[in-house]
């Protein structure tokens, strides 16, 4: 209940659009990510001893720590997600396959493009629904929040300023997004989402 987890490293090739310096330190973002979480649970093993006298520390830390637990794995979803480098989604793969009945994968891209380019920072997800064995696409502003609760993630877009800023400039949300699926590797999401089947 306590539990704690350790960064992972990531193996990130050269992205066209998405400069180094941005990788680094969004890299060094979700690392906060992991050592918040660590730190939230000792202080909540820690104030769970009187939880009466700590009622209103507990109520805050619980909820925050789901926060950083949504940023840390939403991450670790993120940055593999370039692992290897730009590969097409196999046009014959199940995948693609399973994309026809949503309009196909120029559809799908297309509308996590639009709910990526949605006001405010956050994440556009793609879910995949293996009881209506259907995709959902969901924006989440907070990270632990506005989840299609035990969806697995398919495909995670991380549009927070911090994402892009640097390269881009505060109205380069856009940019960013055409630079991200240009050096997306489709085979990781292929792979999330044979993993389901
Ligand atoms: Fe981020």
């Amino acid at each position: 209940m306590f539990t704690t987890y350790q960064a992972k490293k990531f193996n990130i090739p050269t992205v066209d659009g998405i400069s180094e310096k941005t990788m680094t330190e969004h890299i060094g973002l979700y690392e906060g990510y992991v050592k918040n979480f660590n730190a939230i649970s000792a202080a909540l093993e820690d104030l769970m001893k009187d939880p009466e006298k700590n009622a209103h520390a507990l109520a805050e830390l619980v909820r925050r720590r789901s926060f950083e637990f949504g940023g840390m794995r939403l991450h670790e979803h993120y940055f593999p997600q370039f692992e290897g480098g730009a590969k097409e989604l196999d046009a014959k793969g199940k995948l693609a396959t399973a994309f026809e009945s949503e309009g196909g994968a120029d559809m799908v891209k297309n509308v996590v493009t639009n709910v990526a380019k949605m006001r405010g920072p956050g994440w556009a997800i793609l879910y995949y629904d293996t009881e209506a064995k259907s995709f959902l696409i969901g924006f989440s502003g907070e990270q632990h929040q506005g989840h299609f609760a035990t969806l697995p993630i398919i495909l995670a877009l991380d549009v927070w300023e911090h994402a892009f800023i640097l390269d881009y400039g505060a109205q380069g949300k856009g940019k960013y997004i055409d630079a991200f699926f240009k050096n997306l590797n489709w085979s990781i999401i292929e792979k999330r989402f044979e993993a389901l089947q």
